[in-house]
């Protein structure tokens, strides 16, 4: 797909796989919006985007908070007819057991991760219909399809994303306008960060870098797919789960019960 003048809104640019998206996305000649929290950290993101000559906005905004959403969106669509590619992927996981996490931090994971991309679709989508174009790529996870000891309320949020595009997918049929759930395993970036993963190893071997996950991203932005897993090996994992889910929940189940109950011990 040609992105030269496209104007792509992201979410959670202020770091990581967002900030990485934005990056590749500017060197395609897109022009960028960028949303998150911490302004001081989207303005690094805007400078360094500064020498790919596309325009930039940066705005602060917590997607958990509905009336934020609203506000962002609207300053958006008084000078847009639309955006032309929402990239919902802000988001962050509480490590810990169900029966020691907080009911506030069971919903917090879901504010973000699911009713924060459910925001954003909201207020987008009618324009991106009205248009008859656009694209919407959600940011999931390989937690989208294995529900985890330890983290989850972090997994139910990415299987709620997960089944809402794929049912909303249905419903945009001939509208001109898809959507793209990209789900990568693990990636390195701050996302390790919460204190709830203080004991926990920061990275596996296997981990992926953010650049790979934003290519991922952009070719999700121009793709008839539901779902890319990234690597593309890991789809062999979720269809044995789904088809054998006896032999691999098990392996999965108790590999990662191992570590939360050394987590707990310690
Ligand atoms: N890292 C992994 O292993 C991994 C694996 C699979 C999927 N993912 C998914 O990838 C996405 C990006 O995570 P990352 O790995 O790049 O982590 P990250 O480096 O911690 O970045 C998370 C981004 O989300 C933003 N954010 C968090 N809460 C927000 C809120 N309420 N409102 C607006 N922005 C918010 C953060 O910005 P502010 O703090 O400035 O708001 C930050 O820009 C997440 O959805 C995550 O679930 C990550």
């Amino acid at each position: 797909m040609n992105f030269k003048n496209k104007l792509v809104l992201i979410t959670g640019a202020s770091s990581g796989i967002g900030r990485a998206a934005a990056l590749q996305f500017a060197k395609k000649g897109a022009n960028l919006i960028l949303v998150a929290r911490n302004k001081e950290k989207l303005n690094q993101t805007a400078e360094d985007l500064k020498k790919f000559n596309v325009s930039i906005f940066v705005l602060e905004c917590d997607v958990s908070k509905k009336s934020d959403v609203e506000k962002m969106a609207k300053s958006i669509l008084e000078k847009h007819d639309s955006v032309d590619i929402l990239v919902n992927n802000a988001g962050f996981a509480i490590y810990g057991p169900v029966s020691k996490l907080s009911i506030e931090e069971i919903e917090s994971q879901m504010a973000t991760n699911y009713f924060g991309m459910i925001y954003c679709v909201k207020n987008f989508l009618p324009s991106m219909i009205k248009k008859k174009s656009g694209h919407i790529v959600n940011v999931a996870s390989v937690a989208a399809s294995f529900g985890l000891p330890g983290i989850a309320s972090y997994c139910a949020s990415k299987f709620a994303m997960l089944g809402f595009s794929e049912g909303l997918k249905h419903e945009l049929k001939g509208t001109g306008v898809g959507i793209t759930v990209v789900s990568p395993i693990m990636v390195r970036t701050n996302f390790f960060d919460h204190p709830s993963f203080e004991k926990m190893p920061k990275y596996s071997p296997t981990s992926l870098s953010p650049e790979t996950v934003a290519n991922a991203i952009l070719k999700a932005a121009n793709s008839s797919r539901l779902e890319i897993i990234v690597p593309s090996f890991v789809r062999g994992a979720v269809w044995m789960k789904e088809t054998f889910p006896y032999l691999i929940n098990p392996i999965l189940g108790s590999a990662f019960k191992k570590q939360l109950d050394k987590n707990e011990e310690n």
